[in-house]
């Protein structure tokens, strides 16, 4: 998989691919991630990337021209699957969105700022818009980061043991259940003894029942 991520603020895109599961997965070669800074792209002396709004208000919007240059430049080196727009009012990005954007081969992802892009970039080059929740980001790169973690922990290869994807809260609409390691008793608290019984079959079950109570607990709308 390749992710080119368009952004004015590339540094704060670095960090989060330079450490544990992300940094193994790019060493890897499961995924390659280049982040574009839309200044370079800049079709004044300036390096002008916003202006005021028409119709007045406050804030700035990015222009449509140095995207549409950087988006064209990528497009014409390779097909690109999305074509993926980070904002406050796009879909909000779950488990189900990681899952689908873990199969594709190529993305883009264009971190808005200020007051966000112009409409006609989103008309005209979007395929996919996400959010990350009902709050307000100062730009699209940690959000765009968030997205990165959760699809590339999925490509297969990436976790070292597959089946603990699979385990994950929300993989099959349910929360994962409570887990525990050693010891086995701690300050007088203990752990299910189902857990240390060695039934495997048994501990099957608790675990599913414990997923299942979780989930009708704090979140009785993934059970709708
Ligand atoms: N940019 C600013 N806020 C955001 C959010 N909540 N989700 C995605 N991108 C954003």
């Amino acid at each position: 998989m390749r992710i080119d991520i368009i952004t004015v603020l590339p540094e704060l895109l670095q960090s989060p691919f330079e450490a544990s599961i992300l940094k193994r997965a790019i060493e890897k070669g499961l995924v390659e991630v280049h982040t574009h800074n839309l200044r370079d792209y800049s079709t004044n002396n300036y390096k002008q990337i916003d202006d005021y709004q028409f119709g007045g208000g406050a804030g700035m919007v990015m222009m449509i021209e140095p995207i549409d240059k950087c988006i064209s430049e990528l497009k014409s080196e390779r097909d690109y699957d999305e074509i993926i727009y980070m904002t406050p009012d796009g879909k909000t990005f779950n488990q189900y969105a990681a899952n689908e954007l873990s199969l594709k081969e190529n993305i883009i992802i264009l971190c808005g700022h200020y007051k966000g892009v112009d409409q006609r970039v989103r008309d005209h080059f979007i395929t996919r818009e996400i959010s990350i929740g009902d709050f307000v980001l100062s730009g699209g790169e940690l959000a765009a980061a968030l997205v990165c973690d959760a699809v590339i922990r999925l490509i297969p290869g990436v976790l070292g043991n597959e089946t603990s994807a699979l385990t994950d809260s929300f993989q099959d609409n349910l929360l994962a259940p409570p887990i525990y390691t050693r010891p086995a008793e701690y300050k007088g608290w203990t752990v299910p003894e189902i857990l240390t019984s060695g039934n495997t079959g048994k501990i099957e079950e608790w675990r599913e029942d414990q997923a299942y109570k979780r989930t009708q607990e704090r979140r009785p709308d993934l059970l709708e």
